[in-house]
């Protein structure tokens, strides 16, 4: 696991190569895996990877004001949508829970870029993003929630690992 986590970067550099549908398919079942608070899974995804203008429009959204300009090379993204689970929505369950989705969201989408990168695939998760434009983009018009957008793709040949920063010692953790 150690060496995989190490291995897995968020990709700034891909190659202009599709990753398409069935390679999707393949990490969004493996992702689907992860757990989730009363196992409610509040996600929705969107594989956008075979209409152009989606892809665009996706891509668009995920470069406001000039951020993540290397999606320009991108060409596949996981949308990730919210889900509100019963537990929110039932209203005799209502105020008894606290509200997992974000962590939930968070669980799947380290599963989804730990699968992506055993299979050979890089990643990015986009959280910089102006949410309404990928929202009109995948044809969303309610009141859908974007949680996130991860961009797959193939790293360029030329590509870096890069070393970990990351917490450490009493920083990280205190044994008690
Ligand atoms: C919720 C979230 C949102 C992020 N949004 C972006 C983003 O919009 N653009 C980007 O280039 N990286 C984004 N990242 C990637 C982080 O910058 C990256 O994970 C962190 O710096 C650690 O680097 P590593 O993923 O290469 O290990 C995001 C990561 C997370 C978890």
């Amino acid at each position: 696991m150690k060496e995989l986590f190490l291995k897995r970067q968020s990709c700034r550099n891909y190659k202009v190569q599709k990753v398409g549908e069935k390679l999707l398919n393949e990490l969004i079942e493996t992702a689907s895996l992860a757990p989730s608070a009363r196992n409610t899974q509040p996600w929705k995804l969107y594989a956008v990877t075979k209409d152009q203008v989606v892809i665009d429009g996706v891509r668009e959204g995920v470069q406001p004001d000039g951020a993540n300009k290397f999606a320009d090379n991108v060409n596949d993204f996981i949308v990730i949508v919210e889900q509100k689970p019963w537990y929110l929505l039932d209203e005799k369950e209502r105020g008894k829970h606290s509200d997992f989705v974000a962590t939930d969201i968070g669980i799947f989408t380290a599963h989804l870029v730990l699968t992506a990168e055993k299979m050979g695939l890089s990643t990015c998760i986009l959280g910089r993003m102006n949410k309404e434009v990928v929202k009109k983009a995948i044809g969303l018009t309610g009141e859908e929630v974007v949680s996130l957008v991860i961009a797959v793709g193939y790293k360029q040949d030329d590509d870096i690992l890069r070393v970990k920063t990351r917490k450490q010692g009493k920083d990280l953790v205190e044994y008690l």
